[in-house]
């Protein structure tokens, strides 16, 4: 009897052989150019992974075993990939061109995208050139983005990164958190106040139900009725992005001023869509179609590069290679460059929403970890940080390094140094430092050897530290599109690998229900069915002086 092929223990076999990168890198002259993909105008280096060729073939055995072409063939034929929801997740279709045909149930959904994005290049224009105008005829100078999660994050992350870019009368601000120090901190900001006369709220929710986001907008709207705007001319101040007509409508916004999106754009994707409205008016339309452009760029690599070469495939497979196979339980971002800073938080929602998930398509529990913990801050602020961790603790996390060359400033030093940190960060993990190594450094520089023998065991580093580094010509928009979408088609990669739904989002649902019950408890003072923790803590938040403990 002939054995079926396991990928999986084959890595774990391969795992314990493979040398040290150390040894791969003084025994392959070829292992940065194997390593190394070029896509979209993006470099991925991942040679600084534990990974060999025999380790590389089997996890493309896995990828090809565990169906990942026939996965994102299906998606990008707009079949109901989310299979919870039974819907399409398209989002590759909001950033191709306006030839292209792509189908959802039959019906090609292109003609409508591109009639949304010509609208929000009509709006922005008028609010950018100031022809759009508050209710006393004024420009408006401040744009309130009202949105959480996927309506929040990615316009949110998209604005900071290309700050290079923005339109200089206009502020852009957005407000998420229910706490309402957030929306307090934009509109009662005493070092900034605020004129209603000359400001836009943008309010982004699929759904148009989520809690948090309807209650900040039902007070932007008290606060700009209570500061002049008659509620006649509210619809000069408040517009909505959203695929509930109806609800939008119910809110008092005109429907002429809403943009539309579809259900088959899953939250954490729809920074595309018209969610991205932020974007075009901070950077202007011409600048949101260059973003769309450079993530389409990357589907058509993704959607068409054999496995070997193909970017998103190679990040997601040495992904797996550490969190499966060699026992990784986070994953670091470290962006160096500073307009990069809401990257992680970005890509936490992206990777950890999407396959946070145990369980399979078919509801079977998973065999192995599914997303490591997603965390990180730009460098060089991280090195001085947690990186102390990553290069001597006991836990280590892969790191994505994204390195930028060009920068939007003139200071070519702080360039240089920044890049230099980035470069050497990446070395420093790979190489470590032996305590043999640590302890002739000690002796150079004068240490007696009883000193240098008690200091070297705390100057050693282990190395053989796994990191990628992603380089980025300069941030601009079709770059960073190219960026996201990368992260995106990796997200894909690694969920067909898992067999869960990346789609779906049940695991935020409970919580919801729960507060919905607490929030009437609060305010009525009615009791509940709780446990003995969650009822102390209710009654502690209801009374003002909390109770003396018990003995
Ligand atoms: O956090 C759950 C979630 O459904 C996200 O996926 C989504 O991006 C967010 O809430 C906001 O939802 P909505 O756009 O419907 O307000």
């Amino acid at each position: 009897m002939t054995a079926v092929p396991d990928p999986w223990s084959d890595l774990a076999t391969l795992s314990l052989r493979v040398a040290t990168m150390r040894e791969l890198f003084a025994g392959d002259a070829s292992r940065p150019p194997k390593h190394t993909v070029e896509a979209a105008g993006l470099v991925l280096d991942a040679s600084k992974n534990r990974i060999d060729d025999g380790l590389l073939a089997s996890l493309f055995s896995l990828a090809r075993g565990a169906g990942v072409e026939a996965r994102r063939d299906a998606m990008f034929a707009g079949d109901k990939v989310n299979v919870t929801e039974q819907r399409a997740a398209l989002h590759v279709a909001l950033r191709a061109p306006r030839d292209a045909v792509f189908r959802v149930d039959g019906r090609n959904v292109t003609p409508d995208i591109h009639a949304v994005l010509d609208h929000m290049e009509e709006f922005s224009e008028q609010v950018r050139s100031g022809s759009w105008t508050g209710h006393q005829g004024d420009a408006i100078t401040d744009v309130i983005h009202i949105g959480i999660g996927g309506s929040d994050l990615g316009p949110r992350f998209v604005c900071a990164a290309l700050s290079s870019y923005r339109h200089e009368r206009l502020s852009l601000h957005f407000v998420a958190n229910v706490d309402a120090h957030a929306l307090d901190g934009v509109l009662a900001d005493i070092a900034n106040p605020l004129n209603p006369a000359t400001t836009l709220f943008i309010i982004a929710s699929k759904t148009f139900t989520t809690a948090e986001t309807m209650m900040n907008a039902r007070s932007a709207r008290a606060w700009a009725v209570a500061g002049g705007v008659p509620e006649s001319k509210l619809h000069r101040h408040f517009v909505a992005v959203s695929t509930n007509t109806d609800a939008v409508r119910a809110f008092g916004i005109d429907t002429k001023n809403m943009f539309e999106f579809w259900d088959w754009v899953g939250g954490r994707y729809s920074l595309w869509s018209a969610i991205g409205l932020p974007i075009a008016l901070s950077c202007g339309m011409a600048r949101f179609r260059e973003l769309l452009a450079g993530a389409h760029a990357m589907d058509v690599h993704f959607a068409t590069t054999p496995l070997e070469s193909n970017m998103p495939v190679r990040l997601a497979l040495v992904g797996i290679l550490n969190a499966n196979v060699l026992g990784a339980r986070s994953v670091c971002v470290a962006p160096y460059h500073q307009h990069l800073e809401l990257l992680p938080a970005h890509l936490q929602q992206l990777e950890m929403e999407s396959n946070g998930k145990s369980v399979t398509l078919d509801g079977a529990p998973v065999a192995r970890a599914t997303v490591p913990v997603l965390w990180g801050q730009p460098g060089t602020n991280a090195q001085h940080a947690y990186f102390q961790c990553l290069h001597q603790g006991s836990e280590w996390a892969p790191i994505d390094f994204i390195a930028v060359i060009e920068p939007a400033h003139a200071h070519l030093e702080h360039q240089r140094a920044l890049l230099a940190n980035c470069f050497a960060q990446s070395e420093a993990l790979m190489n470590g430092k032996t305590e043999g190594q640590a302890r002739a450094e000690l002796i150079a520089a004068g240490a007696s050897a009883a000193e240098a023998a008690r200091l070297a065991p705390h100057k050693t580093f282990p190395g053989n530290r796994p990191s990628n580094t992603i380089v980025m010509q300069r941030l601009d928009p079709a770059s960073l599109g190219a960026l996201i979408a990368l992260y995106e088609h990796k997200v894909l990669v690694q969920g067909s690998i898992w067999n869960v739904d990346s789609f779906d989002q049940w695991g935020v649902e409970l919580g919801k229900v729960l507060a919905k019950t607490i929030v009437d408890e609060l305010e009525k003072g009615t009791s509940g069915t709780h446990d003995a923790s969650t009822q102390a803590l209710i009654e502690r938040a209801r009374n003002p002086s909390p109770p003396p403990p018990s003995p």
